[in-house]
């Protein structure tokens, strides 16, 4: 099978959360199924020509593509996914990809009035592209609201080009909270028929033109990354507006949880941590223990845990009832180490906890690839009290590596997370975390201090890591089933 697959993100070239490590990811899976992949992400000034390798595509040549009434100069470079043969082309259009923060920072995503045209730009690029690469995908799997339009131009504004009849297109959510919602005015902008734009039509909510909702209607097949968040979001507590359109597409949409690059994160042979360890020699994580304190200025002490957060500082992690236990959460005997940026609000608590407790917290505040590494290796326990959770990567992580992850039971972390109370109350030792249900921060408490509590019987601690341990989240079996949806879609296009 042919498979281009869309996105605005790729692991290790441009990555703002878990799209990026998909992205980078599945592709090589579908590969080593036997199948061509060609990923397509935009060529973000942050992604360096040199380091990368990019390397022009004359085939292709410079593409006119027009936005908003102008026609802007667009190429495509190409290089491969880090240990793979497989193509990742960018799309080349600095007007559009060059793009800065008020630091002066290079970044993906911007607030910036254009902020759709630009990935209308992007959509109609990789059209224009397929159309001259002459390599016919069978399959476009495009990724989050940035490619929602993908699947609408392709079947109107490019309807001209009977070459592209066959070809069939899957729509995938990451993130049901962005689901690119824009003026009217985007309707002229992106050159999409006026008539499509009417109450309640296949790209209208709310008096806006939803890039997501063109995603899930004009898609031949849609899913999402864990089957407890497509259960989820078929209601209207988590669906953001959205609920309606997927029970309307109830039979062709698939909840497919994610897999992870075990090349990248496995602790016997990740090359971020000082120790490599397996199963059979905890002790090296102890000495990523000490390393990690020693990093982050902490002192170590013996039999103290250790718990770590890596996440993107917003509403939907959970810090908000994080900030309303943390003074009973600061009363246990228990270190945290924190790794991430995002809103004000939450950045300024970690910094007044910081200066109220310095031997016990420590925050590194920014991108840090491989401290995400070692405070994986390093900790004992991971925190993830999201309010909602699509997937979630880093309790997957923090299973391999040893480290006990306790989550709110929602979407992913429901899939991947067994309670061990949960379980050992039904004779079922095989529990691998912690997990509470309702949305509080006694909740959040009492399951960090169940956590606490469990870390201090050595057996029963040590049972509970090695059940995680064991896990076995490669992507091989969530490909294949990426691969059944890909073949009911070419069926249903193809008739
Ligand atoms: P989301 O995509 O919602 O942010 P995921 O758990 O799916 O959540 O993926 C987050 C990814 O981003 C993980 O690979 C995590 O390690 C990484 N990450 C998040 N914040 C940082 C950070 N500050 N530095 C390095 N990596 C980070
Ligand atoms: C989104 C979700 C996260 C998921 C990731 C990759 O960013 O917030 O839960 O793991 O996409 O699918």
């Amino acid at each position: 099978m042919n498979i281009a697959f869309v996105s605005s993100e790729a692991f290790p070239f441009a990555k703002v959360g878990g799209l990026g490590d998909i992205t980078g990811a599945l592709p090589k899976a579908l590969d080593k199924l036997g199948h061509k992949v060609k990923v397509f992400i935009p060529k973000y000034s942050l992604i360096n020509f040199n380091n990368h390798k990019l390397e022009y595509v004359a085939e292709v040549g410079e593409m006119p593509i027009r936005v908003n009434g102008k026609s802007y100069v667009t190429r495509l470079f190409k290089s491969y996914l880090p240990g793979s043969f497989v193509d990742i082309y960018f799309v080349d259009c600095p007007h559009f990809f060059h793009r800065k923060d008020h630091t002066g920072n290079d970044v993906i995503y911007t607030n910036h009035q254009d902020e759709d045209e630009r990935y209308v730009l992007f959509s109609k690029a990789v059209i224009e592209a397929i159309q001259r690469m002459k390599w016919l995908p069978d399959i476009i799997n495009c990724n989050d609201w940035q490619t929602g339009l993908l699947p609408l131009l392709l079947r109107d504004n490019y309807s001209w080009d009977r070459f592209l009849d066959p070809v069939a297109t899957a729509f995938s959510i990451h993130n049901i909270g962005y689901q690119g919602r824009f003026p009217k005015s985007l309707m002229l902008k992106a050159e999409i028929r006026a008539e499509l734009f009417y109450p309640n039509s296949p790209i209208e909510i709310m008096g806006t033109v939803c890039f997501m909702k063109a995603g899930l209607m004009y898609s031949d097949v849609i899913n999402t990354v864990s089957p407890t968040y497509a259960a989820e979001i078929m209601t209207s507590d988590y669906g953001e507006g959205l609920e309606g359109v997927l029970s309307y597409r109830v039979n062709d949409f698939y909840g497919i949880l994610n897999g992870i690059d075990t090349e990248v994160w496995n602790p016997e042979t990740d090359k971020m941590i000082p120790v490599n360890y397996n199963i059979n020699s905890l002790e090296g994580k102890y000495e990523n223990k000490k390393h990690l304190l020693n990093s982050m200025n902490l002192p170590h002490y013996k039999n103290t845990p250790v718990i770590g957060m890596i996440s993107r500082m917003v509403g939907q992690k959970g810090f908000d009832i994080f900030a309303e236990s943390v003074y009973d959460l600061m009363r246990l005997p228990v270190q945290w180490v924190i790794l991430g940026s995002g809103e004000d609000r939450y950045e300024n608590l970690f910094r007044s906890l910081q200066q109220m407790f310095p031997d016990r917290i420590a925050t590194w505040f920014g991108k840090n690839e491989q401290l995400a590494h070692l405070i994986e290796a390093g900790s004992d326990m991971f925190l993830m009290p999201s309010l909602y959770e699509p997937c979630g990567l880093n309790q997957m992580y923090s299973l391999i590596y040893g480290t006990v992850p306790i989550v709110r039971k929602t979407g992913g972390l429901a899939d991947t997370v067994k309670d061990w109370d949960e379980y050992s109350y039904r004779g079922d030792f095989s529990g691998n975390g912690f997990s509470f249900y309702d949305y509080s921060a006694f909740a959040l408490f009492k399951s960090v201090e169940r956590a606490v509590n469990a870390f201090y019987n050595h057996d029963v601690w040590i049972q509970i890591v090695k059940n995680g341990m064991i896990s076995d989240f490669s992507w091989e079996n969530s490909a294949q089933t990426y691969l059944k949806m890909y073949e009911s879609a070419i069926n249903k296009r193809r008739g």
